[in-house]
């Protein structure tokens, strides 16, 4: 299974630079996780012929270091001028939906992530073959990763267990490391369980539920609470979009949500 897992990964992020990356795209942003190591790798086959007019914008340490040790040319977020957007931005998810919805930040990087997609005009989600299910919460099951303030997760950890969450919890530091994770951001990541999430099309009407009344919320509703939540500042529910597929590396099509 490992090793599949491995082959999909690759040939999804290979099949989306071929898709996705267009010659004159000139800035790139680049996720976070293990699958973008991929992308970062078929990017870099390209070679300089065809990436030396492009600038890759991280997500955080890890992709800024891939960037970096693939002889790419590194250029920040912070540094995008105000009216300006990137071509494109590469990111892997840990669950997908059918509405291209996605679960974001098992590796702690989605506030980053999340501002690099929404400054892109196009994103590309990259994917595996495990990643697709009818409804997040389905397969990722260690819950949504919301980032806090520190001084804030007791407060937000009692919210998420009024709203219904099932054991949320503040995510422990790395093995070996005491305390809690802490972000490139030095906030906090909350995991926060919910029942596998409705898409808004799955709604009755006549028995309108969307607001976890039955303790299932739709992805909007969920996502348009928890934002709220003072204290959280930012959660990984990348949401309300209209997709476009990438081919993966397995049987099905992968996702993305711009
Ligand atoms: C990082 O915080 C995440 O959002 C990753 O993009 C996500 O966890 C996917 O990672 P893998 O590609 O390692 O599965």
């Amino acid at each position: 299974q490992a090793a599949l897992v491995e082959k999909s990964k690759r040939l999804a992020a290979y099949q989306a630079v071929k898709d996705y990356l267009l010659p004159e795209y000139t800035r790139i942003g680049i996720g976070s996780g293990s699958t973008v190591v991929y992308v970062v790798e078929a990017i870099a086959a390209l070679g300089p012929a065809v990436t030396s007019n492009m600038s890759f914008y991280p997500t955080g340490s890890q992709s800024e270091e891939l960037i970096e040790a693939a002889g790419l040319r590194l250029q920040y977020i912070s540094k995008l001028p105000a009216g300006q957007q990137l071509d494109v931005a590469f990111d892997g998810a840990d669950e997908v939906d059918d509405d291209l919805n996605l679960i974001k930040g098992g590796g702690a990087c989605l506030w980053q992530e999340k501002i690099v997609a929404t400054s892109a005009k196009r994103f590309v989600c990259v994917a595996d073959f495990r990643k697709l299910s009818a409804r997040l919460g389905t397969t990722w099951k260690k819950g949504i990763p919301i980032e806090v303030l520190p001084m804030a997760a007791p407060r937000v950890l009692d919210e998420l267990v009024r709203m219904g969450s099932q054991n949320p919890r503040i995510r422990p530091g790395l093995p070996g490391k005491a305390g809690a994770i802490v972000t490139d951001n030095g906030m906090w990541i909350i995991d926060a369980p919910f029942a596998p999430l409705r898409l808004p099309k799955d709604v009755d009407s006549a028995n309108h539920t969307d607001t976890g009344s039955d303790g299932v919320w739709t992805v909007d509703a969920l996502a348009d609470r928890l934002i709220k939540i003072p204290g959280v500042a930012e959660i990984g529910l990348f949401y309300g979009k209209n997709g476009l597929e990438v081919a993966s590396g397995a049987q099905k099509p992968v996702a993305a949500y711009f």
